[in-house]
């Protein structure tokens, strides 16, 4: 397993189902690259949503086109005195942290970017102590785009009014992905980090991230975990090892008979149509009456993901032979 790629802080280089927010904050900051003063942005939306990936994959894409991209985490920076010391160091114009008062940081702030092209992210915007940065970054002469991120929606009613009226950000909200968008996010995770997995694993996984708010940081968590435990057997990822982690909710209880799919339901149908109870070979006889796509051995697959899944069980038929009775639960 590559460990890496599950780790929340790795930034895609493609961040898919957020195209529009990016184009949209593109647009936005784009003056910004011919000297002029843009629009600046607030960005809400709950957590593991794509916030912060999409901060710092604006700000790389603007330091390609020559703009300097400063990227805080006010979370950890939450002066006006560490904000602008941490920016003076992105900009490589490091300043001793103690023995400067404020006003002599931001002249130094000020005088160093004259000329540049800055886009300025401000993450976890709500956590400053104090307003006071915002307000110098709104004012700076050398127009500066401001990105600021929150989860709370209201985080700028806090601001006092001459900063919030200075700022005058417009507001982008970031939605919650659909299940599957999370599966497909956390499926080109998967793709990157595990040699083989189970794709109903990672459906699982994106049906458990979706319950817990549409959390992409959740479901790589989940995977992460799950992929050390198939690791420790040398398997590859399964529904079983995802199930096995422990998780506040039971994974079988997400993935319903209604939740099922595609050639699952087939298979599902067709044990019904038997009374719901019948040997695994007639089963595939009547999953081929009813115009089951896959092969044999594609059956077998479902067969076995729907008994992971608990939805139907299996009972070895005493005799000659490995026959199973399937049955549905
Ligand atoms: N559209 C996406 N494509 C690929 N990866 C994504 C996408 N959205 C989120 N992720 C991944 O999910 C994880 C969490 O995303 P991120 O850190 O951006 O969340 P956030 O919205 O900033 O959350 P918080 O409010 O908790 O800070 C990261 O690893 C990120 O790369
Ligand atoms: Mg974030």
């Amino acid at each position: 397993m590559r460990e890496e790629y599950l780790d929340p802080e790795y930034i895609p280089d493609i961040l898919p189902h957020r195209e529009g927010e990016i184009g949209e904050i593109f647009e936005l900051l784009k003056p910004i690259v011919s000297g002029r003063r843009s629009t600046n942005l607030f960005v809400h939306g709950s957590a593991g949503i794509g916030k912060t990936a999409v901060a710092r994959f604006v700000t790389r894409s603007f330091g390609e086109e020559g703009t300097r991209g400063i990227y805080v985490n006010c979370w950890y920076q939450r002066t006006e005195v560490a904000v602008l010391t941490e920016a003076l160091r992105q900009l490589s114009y490091p300043v001793p942290r103690k023995g400067r008062s404020v006003d002599e940081l931001v002249e130094e702030f000020v005088r160093n970017i004259e000329g540049e092209k800055i886009v300025f992210v401000l993450d976890e915007v709500d956590a400053l102590t104090d307003d006071g940065v915002l307000y110098v970054l709104s004012r700076s002469p050398t127009p500066i785009g401001i990105m600021m991120i929150a989860n709370d929606p209201y985080a700028m009613r806090h601001l006092d009014q001459r900063t919030r009226s200075s700022l005058s950000p417009m507001s982008i909200e970031f939605g919650r992905y659909s299940v599957e968008e999370l599966y497909s996010i956390l499926k080109e995770r998967a793709r990157l980090a595990f040699r083989e997995h189970s794709d109903m694993a990672i459906k699982i996984a994106a049906r458990l991230s979706y319950k817990h708010g549409s959390d992409v940081r959740y479901g790589l968590n989940l995977l992460l975990r799950a992929g050390r435990l198939a690791g420790k057997t040398g398997d590859s990822l399964s529904i079983e090892h995802v199930k096995a982690v422990d998780v506040k909710e039971d994974p079988k209880k997400e993935m319903r008979q209604g939740d099922l799919e595609g050639e699952h339901v087939v298979v599902l149908n067709a044990l019904k149509q038997l009374n719901g109870s019948a040997p695994s070979s007639e089963v595939f006889t009547k999953y081929k009456e009813i115009e089951g796509k896959g092969a044999e051995r594609t059956f077998r697959k479902y067969v076995k993901e729907l008994i992971e899944l608990q939805v139907i069980g299996a009972e070895d038929i005493p005799g000659r032979g490995k026959r199973r009775l399937l049955k549905v639960r």
